[in-house]
């Protein structure tokens, strides 16, 4: 297999992380006999610091050319006053490239049961997917300043935007537990009446799935109380974007929960779901396991590598397992230890 990998380590954490990624990126190559070639680029605040924009052309184009981008994270309070803000360039990022599908499994490892604040058998129970639309809604709204007193974000869904999420939402549930979850907040916002009347029409066109809806209030309570009852969670994008640092929570940290954002052909986006974490940045203490697990829904989505995903998967379970743990989970490892960590264990579950 060969294949083009464009980097984006981004800002805060962001290089840390994605420098453990590529360790098994490379453990991935050579056990596996693949070649990976790779392109850096920048995003976020260190773009804005070198070339003034959030996401300079140059980036977008190696992005363009790649097969599957990698990114660690961007933004920070040194960027906060600015005008141009590091988010945006990960949010033209996504949208230059119509990644309008993002999907953020969540599952409960063996072995994190201190670290999470739910019961253990709760926790151990979590398995599901949020599929958050990415391209849309609130975010790409029309944002407009008025004086000093006023300001407003106008939220917009039209069907074909839904429709295609929704679907989304069914495929994937097909390989799963065969049950769709649909949050809105249909009781008081009119492009979320739209967005429940298209996912109740897309159900009928896929037999097999069960679909419920839910409001987005109390199915944050849901995920808390019984999160074991969801399967595939799809939801708007705001409303995706809180919902899943909620289940990353759940489970015990936000940095074991990776993502991938996946269009209708081209290159698909692999990141993990948390920010630049300013608080502990250059410090060694971020978990790299969202990225390294990042890079596992990579092999599975952009080059159709099950069994290199299954191995990165499971090493990252038995180093969890062995106790190999960052400061977030309530060990003393260190970035780079966990990395390697996870490396050595990768050698031994595919052998
Ligand atoms: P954050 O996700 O960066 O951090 C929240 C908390 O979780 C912090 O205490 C942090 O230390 C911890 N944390 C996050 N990732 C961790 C990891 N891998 N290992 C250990 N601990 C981890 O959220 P925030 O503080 O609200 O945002 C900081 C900046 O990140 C903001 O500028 C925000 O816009 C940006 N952000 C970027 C992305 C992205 O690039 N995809 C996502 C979310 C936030
Ligand atoms: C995420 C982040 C981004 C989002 C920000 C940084 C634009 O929170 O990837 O979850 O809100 O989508
Ligand atoms: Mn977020």
């Amino acid at each position: 297999m060969k294949g083009q990998i464009a980097l984006l380590p981004g800002d805060g954490i962001g290089p840390e992380i994605v420098a453990e990624a590529e360790k098994v990126l490379r453990a991935i190559a050579k056990t596996f006999g693949h070649h990976f070639g790779y392109r850096t680029g920048h995003i976020g605040g260190i773009a804005i610091d070198k070339t003034g924009k959030a996401l300079p052309r140059e980036t977008l184009d190696a992005c363009r050319a790649s097969d599957a981008i990698l990114l660690g994270a961007v933004g920070g309070p040194r960027w906060d006053g600015n005008d141009v803000r590091p988010e945006s360039g990960l949010l033209g990022l996504r949208k230059e490239l119509g990644l309008y599908a993002n999907l953020r499994p969540v599952r409960g490892w063996a072995g994190l049961e201190k670290a999470s604040p739910l019961k253990a058998e709760r926790m151990r129970e979590v398995d599901l997917l949020f599929v958050r639309e990415l391209t849309g809604g609130i975010y790409f709204g029309e944002p407009r300043v008025e004086g000093r007193e006023r300001a407003l974000d106008t939220m917009v869904y039209t069907e074909p935007e839904v429709r295609r999420i929704v679907r989304k939402a069914f495929e994937l549930a097909k390989l799963r537990k065969k049950h769709v979850t649909s949050i809105d907040k249909a009781n008081v916002l009119a492009s979320m009446r739209l967005w429940r009347k298209v996912a109740t029409h897309e159900a009928t066109k896929h037999e097999g799935v069960t679909l419920e809806h839910q409001l987005v209030d109390s199915a944050a309570m849901r995920l808390v109380t019984d999160p074991g009852s969801f399967d595939v969670v799809v939801a708007p994008n705001l409303f995706g974007d809180i919902l899943s640092d909620e289940g990353a929570a759940i489970t015990g940290t936000l940095g074991l929960l990776p993502s991938a954002s996946l269009g209708d052909g081209g290159p698909g986006l692999y990141e993990p779901i948390h920010g630049s974490a300013p608080d502990i940045a250059g410090q060694g203490k971020a978990n790299p396991a969202a990225t390294i697990l990042s890079v596992a829904m990579m092999m599975r989505y952009a080059f159709d590598l099950p069994r290199e995903a299954d191995v990165i998967e499971a090493a990252v379970a038995e180093t969890l397992w062995e106790g190999v743990l960052t400061p977030d989970l309530g060990g003393s490892a260190t970035t780079g230890e966990m990395g390697d960590a996870i490396c050595e264990r990768l050698a031994k579950v595919a052998g």
